[in-house]
């Protein structure tokens, strides 16, 4: 091979392998890893993105090479002299490769071994999926609506799903495990940077589905002691006698029956979208004809048999609604009763 075709071929490479890592560059195909987690998945991700890109260049630049000098000639209809194998070359391209893949499947093992190991002390949490809501329920016994983790420790989280396949996915922390009834999926996550971050639902489960929204929220190591303190000082959200304790009430309607994942109401602080708004519920018991009292109950006992205007029918039916006792329904009615407009 003449010196001025090995130039060229090394130029063609050179610029396939420039193409293909401004494309890898410039576009942010990954959020920003935020956990320790995230962060080796990111190295497996360069690397044997940096080996992929180095093959690309090698192929597309014998490749364009061999379209553009050895191009037929017109008029010339033979055919190309024949090759017979060539030893070197072939050796050369089945080992290349095997040490290549076999690289990368060392450091992808490596990855999920220290990305499935908890460490000696991690915070266990468990954390229950239903339609169309997350429960976190912390080593004291408490269950909360949004997660809270500190910062730089290893959290161990236990997934199960009281209904269907649901799944657990903060995409900054690159673990993702899916919920399985009667099954106990198990990811670790050490967050890396405090923030809120979105968990998302990563299996169709329902007409909520795409709703299937939460928050992660991340803190200061003082802040979440502070917090998780206060939280296990804090009355236990579930017994209280009909009509009294409107904190308790509206523990029951944000944590117990997860009321407020999928329903805004201003009172109780929350801003679900799934259902219909319950900020004015006197309104909406007029539109329906029924008694205020009457139709919130009824709403909640047997969703479908009134729907709102532009909501679906059967989104209701899940297994939140149901883990709510009947004493706990008539304190949900009298507290969105009393604190409705
Ligand atoms: Cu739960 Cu999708």
């Amino acid at each position: 091979m003449r010196r001025g075709s090995l130039l060229q071929l090394l130029l063609l490479t050179l610029a396939a392998f420039a193409i293909g890592a401004v494309i890898a560059l410039v576009v942010p195909w990954l959020p920003h890893p935020d956990s320790k987690e995230a962060g080796r998945i990111w190295f497996v991700y360069w690397f044997a993105t940096w080996i992929c890109l180095a093959i690309f260049a090698v192929v597309a630049g014998v490749s364009v090479y061999a379209f553009l000098k050895f191009r037929v000639k017109e008029g010339d209809l033979s055919d190309g002299p024949p090759v017979h194998g060539h030893a070197t070359l072939e050796i050369v391209w089945t080992a290349v490769p095997f040490v290549l893949v076999t690289a990368i499947a060392i450091v992808s093992a490596i990855v999920l071994a220290k990305n499935s190991n908890a460490g000696r002390n991690p915070l266990r949490i468990t954390v229950t999926t239903m339609q169309f809501a997350y429960q976190f329920t912390y080593p004291n016994g408490k269950t909360f609506n949004e997660l809270r983790l500190p910062v730089h420790r290893s959290a161990e989280l236990t997934l199960n799903s009281n209904d269907v396949i649901h799944s657990f996915w903060v995409p900054a922390f690159g673990q993702k495990s899916d919920a399985v009834p009667g099954l106990h999926n198990r990811i670790v996550i050490t967050p890396t940077k405090t923030g809120t971050y979105p968990i998302i639902c990563t299996q169709l489960c329902g007409l909520g589905h795409a709703l299937m929204r939460n928050k992660a929220i991340i803190l200061p190591a003082p802040a979440y002691e502070s917090w998780y303190k206060r939280a296990a000082a804090a009355p236990a959200p579930a017994p209280a006698p009909s009509g009294g304790g409107s904190a308790a009430a509206a523990q029951l309607f944000k944590t117990t029956g997860t009321c407020g994942a999928c329903h805004t109401f201003t009172p109780a602080g929350t801003t679900g979208k799934i259902g219909p708004s319950l900020d004015k519920l006197k309104e909406a018991a007029s539109k329906a004809g029924q008694p205020l009292e009457a139709y919130v109950k009824e709403s909640i006992e047997d969703p479908d048999a009134y729907v709102t205007p532009g909501f679906a029918k059967g989104v209701m039916s899940g297994s939140c609604c149901k883990q709510v006792s009947s004493d706990q329904v008539d304190q949900l009615v009298q507290y969105l009763v009393q604190n409705t407009k």
